[in-house]
């Protein structure tokens, strides 16, 4: 049992590890790096409007979308932990992967709020670049 429990840690940290690698090099747009951290300071412009078209609507401190705003308020990520900032950047790269982000229900209705290829390039390689930047 113990071995299990070794291997699920062992496991979990080579994957949060991966992710971040995974993309350190990536050609893609970069986020600039003086960066963000309130929606309303992110510095990269391509990645600001990115969240503000699909993601700040539920995702912000006055959202009506409680569950949205509960779990990600982009205007008060800043006043989390360091610790727990890193989790929301490791969120939002996951949540992108896994294409959870807009939620699938929210696009049948709006499907021009679909991230695109390119778009989802740019905030992995922003959230990439604020969780690397955290850790340091
Ligand atoms: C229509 C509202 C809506 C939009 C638009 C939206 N989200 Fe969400 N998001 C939610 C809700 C609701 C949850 C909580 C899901 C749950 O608990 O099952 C959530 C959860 C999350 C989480 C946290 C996952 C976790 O479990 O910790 C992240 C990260 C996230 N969203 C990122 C994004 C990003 C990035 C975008 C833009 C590309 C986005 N969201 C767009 C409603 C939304």
């Amino acid at each position: 049992m113990k071995k299990i429990t070794f291997a699920v840690i062992a496991l979990t940290i080579g994957f949060v590890s991966m992710s971040f690698i995974n993309k350190a090099d990536s050609s893609l747009t970069k986020a600039s790096n003086d960066v963000l951290i309130n929606s309303n300071e992110i510095t990269n412009e391509e990645v600001k409007s990115i969240i503000d078209n699909k993601c700040y609507g539920c995702h912000n401190s006055e959202s009506k979308n409680t569950k949205g705003k509960k779990k990600l308020s982009f205007d008060k990520l800043d006043e989390l932990s360091i610790y727990k900032q890193i989790g929301k950047y490791e969120g939002i790269h996951e949540t992108i992967t896994e294409g959870e982000m807009p939620p699938e229900k929210f696009l049948a209705k709006y499907p021009d709020k679909a991230l695109t290829d390119k778009e989802k390039e740019a905030l992995l390689s922003w959230a990439t670049t604020k969780g690397e930047e955290l850790t340091k």
